[in-house]
């Protein structure tokens, strides 16, 4: 389902709107997010503009993916949403966030991490079923933490995975790619003239691209898979 606005702010207002319908369906909404630049926008936009517009404790926040660091360090995504979206809004009770321990050793923080989501979150197909996984698209094609360099990742075994990053080659716990299509529903998040022809290539041929790029691999098996591009990333649909 193609969701596209005029301009980033548009989008997340969007996607905020589509947030808070969507939580009114569930008792409880197990949320997992994405990292990078897009979802650090859209904690700011919530910051400011929809501090009351999500029913905030009805939701338990995990990562898809985290870089295996400190959380003080600037490239966490836990710390980038601890600055950014729960420092920001009190109503979001830290009981609610089941971060990844970016300081661990990254081997056993990912099986911790897989036995965190197998026991917190509903199962479904001997698989946790998050009601919604958020997803950022790389310009490479990843997502998640998932490279195209190390596509087969994404069929591990394993619900959580040891990833390093092509070119900074910091090491990633990412999701694999059965829980990531085991969700209710996913949506990607993309912004940006930089992304619109990865995203036509996925959005229009997946299939053509399936060995190449991870976020090719996004079939969820019963949800829905949603796109919010801003009209510069979907320029080329
Ligand atoms: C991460 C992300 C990653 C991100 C894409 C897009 O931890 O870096 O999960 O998959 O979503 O790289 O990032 P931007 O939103 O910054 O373009």
């Amino acid at each position: 389902m193609m969701h596209i606005y005029n301009n980033s702010e548009a989008l997340y207002k969007g996607f905020t709107r589509f947030l808070a319908e969507f939580t009114e369906n569930y008792p409880h909404l197990n949320l997992a997010l994405s990292g990078g630049n897009t979802p650090k926008a859209l904690f700011d936009y919530w910051a400011e503009h929809a501090k009351n517009a999500l029913l905030w404790d009805k939701i338990t926040f995990f990562w898809g993916d985290e870089r295996c660091v400190a959380p003080e360090d600037e490239m966490s995504n836990y710390g980038m949403t601890s600055q950014h979206l729960f420092s920001k809004i009190p109503a979001i009770s830290l009981r609610n966030v089941r971060r990844v321990y970016g300081e661990n050793e990254p081997e056993a923080e990912a099986l911790r991490y897989a036995s965190v989501i197998d026991r917190m979150v509903l199962q479904r197909h001997q698989l946790p079923c998050f009601e919604l996984i958020m997803l950022g698209l790389g310009d490479d094609g990843h997502t998640a933490s998932i490279f195209p360099n190390q596509i087969e990742k994404w069929n591990d075994d394993a619900h959580c995975v040891v990833t390093q990053h092509p070119q900074t080659k910091m090491k990633r716990v990412s999701f694999t790619g059965q829980v990531i299509n085991n969700a209710r529903d996913v949506a990607f998040l993309v912004t940006g003239k930089g992304k619109a022809e990865i995203v036509r290539r996925i959005v229009q041929e997946p299939e053509k691209y399936t060995k190449l790029y991870p976020a090719a691999l996004v079939k969820p098996t019963q949800g829905k898979l949603h796109w919010f591009l801003d009209e510069e990333a979907a320029a080329l649909l």
